[in-house]
């Protein structure tokens, strides 16, 4: 869990060239299906590559008080041993999945149609994200939800002891909703079939298929339909997750705006529905190549370059393109100040629901630190000063969470003043190793 220790302030410092290989941790997504769907294969799943950040952590825990055995093994991988489809038993305790969306959201989708009750909670970041996006069509599956004013956790989740299939249209881009739901599915009898307007990251589905559901996708005039059919036999997996595209951003974009580098990041996931931020600093002129394409576990996967790149542009982003860089957009929009011109960023209303309200809290710490934002309910835009033109000398609140924090800290290392963050403990939920990693590169990032 994050945000309930001491904060842990933090300054980066204007660094010379960040050079070397950067062994980011593994994909955060990734790691949370691959435990719950460990726990609800019958037999040993072999997990390599696990994201060992808190958010992970808490849904290992969470899957252990299902009834699952989960086991760290010496050499740093995991074992999952699941209890099968419907086999969930109710814990004895609260579930806190501490910072984690992704967490309490698929893990309520998992446990919905199996006929316990859970109560979860998380930390005050989580605690204030809205839950009915959840809940609203997991009721349709026949389970009940009581939670806090808005739909707010703490919140008791009775399944459905007679569980239906259900039909659903996802109203928001989430694939947080879309894998719940899924999630639930796999315990009615009978197909359940979700709708999405627009494609977001597919890791449920691939995963699905992989530990043996019968999963279909189609993209049809209502959107990418997906139809799972209900109570398989999962079969146990061997997963190696790749390094999370998330994580692999911060280093990139850093050695993007840090004069000399040559940042070598290995194996990530290139998932095409993941991928958007690299497409987008392509077009702003970014020295960024892929090298090695090739698939691993049923993902894309690439070693991935980037140069120092001092002549990047303003772009509009698309904004169909939001789903595959979602989580992205903190650390684009400090791209963006060392870019020349404007960049403008809309169709983004979802991240004012994230960890925090994302583009107020980087407009912020942007503004603090001399850089002019420009926003509305659902698009902001970022006026560029150009490389090595960003003030810095700012402290930006980083609101418990991680991606604002480590934005920050890219921020301070290719300004000309340092930049500093209130608490950079929520790093940990998300990418452990930031500081050394980050270190060993080349940066000033240090504890204040
Ligand atoms: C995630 C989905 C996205 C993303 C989050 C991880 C997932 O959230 O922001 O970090 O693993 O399904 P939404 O589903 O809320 O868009």
């Amino acid at each position: 869990m994050s945000g309930h220790g001491t904060p842990i302030p933090m300054t980066s410092h204007p660094c010379g060239p960040l050079n070397g290989v950067a062994e980011v941790p593994g994909d955060k997504s990734i790691s949370h299906r691959a435990l719950i769907l460990g726990a609800m294969a019958v037999g040993e799943t072999r997990i390599t590559g696990l994201l060992e950040g808190e958010d992970v952590l808490d849904t290992a825990k969470a899957m252990r008080a299902f009834g699952a055995e989960v086991t760290r093994h010496a050499d740093g991988s995991w074992s999952v041993h699941g209890v099968g489809v419907g086999g969930f038993s109710e814990p004895d305790q609260v579930i806190d999945c501490g910072n984690s969306g992704t967490g309490v959201r698929l893990i309520m989708g998992a446990m919905a149609t199996s006929p316990i009750t859970a109560t979860f909670t998380g930390d005050a970041s989580l605690n204030k994200r809205p839950m009915a996006r959840v809940t609203d069509p997991l009721a349709l599956f026949g389970a009940k939800a009581v939670g806090r004013k808005g739909g707010r956790l703490p919140m008791t989740i009775v399944g459905a002891a007679d569980p239906v299939p259900v039909r659903y249209a996802v109203p928001v881009p989430s694939a947080q909703v879309k894998s719940a739901v899924l999630l639930a599915g796999l315990n009615a009898a009978g197909q359940t079939v979700v709708i999405e307007k627009e494609a977001t990251r597919d890791h449920s589905e691939r995963m699905l298929a992989g530990f043996g559901a019968e999963v279909t996708v189609e993209d049809t005039n209502e959107g990418r339909v997906i139809t799972l059919t209900g109570r398989p036999e999962l079969k146990p997996q061997v997963i190696a997750v790749p390094r999370d595209p998330s994580s692999a951003a911060f280093p990139v974009c850093a050695a993007l705006i840090t004069p000399g580098s040559d940042v070598l990041v290995p194996g990530i996931g290139l998932n095409p529905t993941r991928a958007g931020l690299f497409t987008t600093l392509r077009e702003m002129g970014a020295d960024l190549t892929y090298e090695n394409e090739r698939t691993e576990g049923g993902e894309p996967v690439a070693d991935l370059r980037a140069r120092y790149s001092p002549d990047m542009k303003g772009i509009t982003v698309p904004p169909e393109r939001a789903a595959s860089m979602i989580d992205e957009y903190p650390v684009l929009s400090v791209v963006a100040a060392n870019a020349q011109g404007v960049t403008m960023m809309g169709g983004v209303k979802e991240l004012r629901v994230k960890e925090s309200d994302r583009i107020d809290a980087m407009a912020r710490g942007l503004r603090a630190n001399g850089v002019t934002v420009e926003e509305g309910d659902d698009w902001w835009a970022v006026h560029g000063l150009g490389i090595g033109k960003v003030p810095g000398g700012g402290t930006c609140e980083s609101f418990l969470d991680h991606r604002i924090a480590m934005s920050f800290m890219v921020m301070g290392m290719g300004a000309i003043a340092p930049v500093s963050v209130d608490d950079g403990s929520p790093i940990a939920t998300s990418f452990p190793i930031f500081e050394p990693l980050m270190g060993g590169l080349g940066a000033k990032v240090e504890r204040t």
